[in-house]
């Protein structure tokens, strides 16, 4: 079950060029390409004809030329040329899909609603001026919802980060949740501590710093995450971060399937932005992180497959996931009245 009026990342704004490039959104197999006009164009990858994927046809200018046999379709999925008759049956037409490009990625829309483009969650840092862009996608294979979850706690960095971002300040440092009508805010304030091994270099920092971890989760899988450190006691808390270095984490994790999920990453910064060899010495930090975060999450949803039903406890670092999973079944109970605990992904013992 799957949250629907709502938009997806479906891929990364370079992803789709002159080609067909195919990719699956909650069960939902898709074609996108890029027309004339710039924009980008989301249609059913599956011939009306008789199934072969339109990914494996070609491109004829704004158009889809079907693989096998030479059926034609148009940007929005309407079958305009069947070879070797002069008319084109009723009905020949597959899916389309609303499909914008924003903030680096290409957003999908898959419900019955009038999309609405200003709810695309902004994640703007990704490529505003000031800022240096760094986006990418990853391949997991587990629930959304395991996705999110990782990122609105991150004490596991503690654990599972320690080359990279992770040190023992995270753990031991409680978190803050808000829930607002449209999302759930988790903040971690770690001040007068040590900075992890990642952002060490980043900033000659003399001694402890103040750093910063405040989370921003919206439906149905997108958080931006503002992180960043300070020379101690300089006021960040405050707001004043002159004296120190910022980013964000950007997510938006779409669902593949049930059980395998689209990763897209960004982490923007707005200092160095010019220096392209730590763009990529970051880049090789960051994949390594988030491809320890891509094991314990397959090792984490195979576990679940083995004992779906299994006994699991919540603790105080759960504040925020627990609130992320209200606000989505909340929408999913909205979408399908009468759903009941069928809106929640994984059985759990209350
Ligand atoms: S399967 Fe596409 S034209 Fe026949
Ligand atoms: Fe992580």
């Amino acid at each position: 079950m799957f949250l629907r009026n709502t938009w997806y990342a479906a891929a990364l704004d370079r992803e789709v060029g002159e080609g067909l490039f195919a990719r699956t959104v909650c069960n939902e197999p898709m074609v996108l390409f890029r027309t004339a006009d710039g924009g980008v164009a989301a249609i059913e990858d599956r011939c009306c004809h008789r199934s072969l994927p339109l990914s494996l046809g070609k491109r004829i200018g704004d158009t889809i030329q079907c693989g096998y046999h030479g059926l034609q379709f148009d940007a929005t999925g309407r079958c305009i040329k069947v070879p070797g008759q002069n008319s084109v049956p009723p009905g020949a037409r597959v899916q389309s899909w609303p499909a914008v490009e924003r903030h680096g990625f290409v957003w999908v829309w898959l419900g019955d609603e009038t999309p609405d483009e200003a709810k695309i969650p902004d994640m703007h840092w990704n490529t505003a001026p000031g800022w240096a862009p760094m986006t990418d996608v990853l391949h997991v294979k587990a629930h959304h919802r395991l996705v999110t979850d990782n990122l609105l706690d991150l004490t596991h960095e503690t654990y599972i980060h320690l080359q990279t971002i992770g040190n023992r300040a995270v753990a031991e440092t409680p978190i803050k949740t808000k829930r607002d009508p449209g999302g759930v805010h988790v903040t971690r304030w770690m001040l007068g501590c040590e900075p992890p091994p990642m952002w060490k270099p980043l900033r000659p920092f003399v001694g402890a710093v103040d750093r910063w971890q405040l989370i921003h989760f919206t439906p149905p899988a997108n958080v931006v995450i503002d992180v960043g450190m300070a020379d101690a006691g300089t006021g960040a808390p405050d707001g004043d971060r002159s004296r120190g270095v910022q980013g964000r984490v950007i997510n938006a994790v779409t669902p593949e399937t049930e059980t395998t999920s689209w990763y897209f990453w960004g982490f923007p910064r707005d200092f160095k932005i010019d220096d392209t060899q730590l763009t990529e010495k970051l880049r090789a930090q960051i994949v390594h992180t988030f491809n320890e975060d891509k094991a314990a999450l397959e090792a984490q949803q195979a576990s679940i497959d083995r004992n779906p039903a299994a006994h699991t406890i919540d603790i105080n670092a759960d504040a925020g996931i627990l609130q992320s999973w209200r606000l989505v079944e909340t929408m999913l109970e909205k979408q399908q009245p009468g759903l009941g605990p069928a809106a929640k992904p994984f059985a759990r013992e209350i």
